[in-house]
């Protein structure tokens, strides 16, 4: 599918896919957007729930751009924890489209080492840092199979309007296996049918204020 850049609201550029009139972040931010969801909803809820944790193992559904690896990577770096990240994506986003993204200028940080999460092989742990690693699974989001492996899943498939089997109940069947008790997912959809799919799995849901433009967000732990 045929795809085109876009400067979102903040300045960071997100991937615009015009077939579907769909982009890989929010039109209004997309670091914006990605430091709301799946740092601040995420991360930072799952460690002040869990703050003997210093260890998360977490799970990306849409590893796209490698953005919100890239975030959680600063993240856990500043506060001195350890991350094992799992990302998972059919479509990989190709190297000279990832040159084309600012995240790296953004964020201060060095193009290398955001390039980098693009280089790295797949199907294989790679260590970024002494306490960042990376395992990229290049496969279907339907095919995942894992039991209890996950402290927090970050779910950012494209959105229920052009996607909705991805936002199904077997899916998130899926998701609620794969984490760990008290596991959270985060999500940017609030959408009815996402909450009710999410919460027939056996999840307890909070719908949360959304990033800048948008009024919700979900998330969902298990107990
Ligand atoms: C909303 S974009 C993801 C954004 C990504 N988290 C980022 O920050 O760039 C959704 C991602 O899911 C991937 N995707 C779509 N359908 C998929 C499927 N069935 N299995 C695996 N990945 C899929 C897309 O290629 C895309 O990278």
């Amino acid at each position: 599918m045929k795809r085109s850049f876009l400067k979102t609201g903040d300045g960071s550029i997100t991937i615009h896919l015009p077939e579907w009139d769909e982009q890989y972040h929010s039109k209004h931010g997309a670091i914006a957007e990605a430091k709301h969801v799946f740092i601040q909803e995420g991360f930072n809820f799952y460690r002040l729930q869990n703050p003997a944790v210093n260890h998360l193992r977490i799970l990306e559904i849409g590893f796209g751009t490698g953005l919100n690896c890239l975030l959680t990577m600063m993240h856990a770096s500043d506060q001195g924890l350890e991350v094992n990240y799992t990302g998972v994506e059919k479509f990989p986003v190709e190297l000279s489209e990832v040159k084309q993204l600012n995240y790296a200028t953004q964020l201060n940080q060095p193009i290398n080492d955001f390039e980098k999460l693009h280089e790295l092989r797949w199907e294989q742990w790679c260590k970024l840092s002494d306490t960042f690693s990376l395992f990229k699974h290049k496969c279907d989001f339907s095919e995942l199979v894992y039991d209890a492996q996950f402290d927090l899943i970050y779910f950012d498939a494209f959105g229920p309007r052009v996607q909705p089997e991805l936002w199904s109940v077997a899916i998130f069947k899926r998701m609620f296996n794969a984490l760990s008790p008290n596991g959270v997912l985060v999500t940017y959809s609030a959408k009815g049918d996402v909450k009710r799919a999410l919460k027939k799995v056996g999840f307890t849901i909070e719908r949360l204020a959304g990033p800048p433009f948008k009024r919700h967000m979900l998330r969902a732990v298990k107990l």
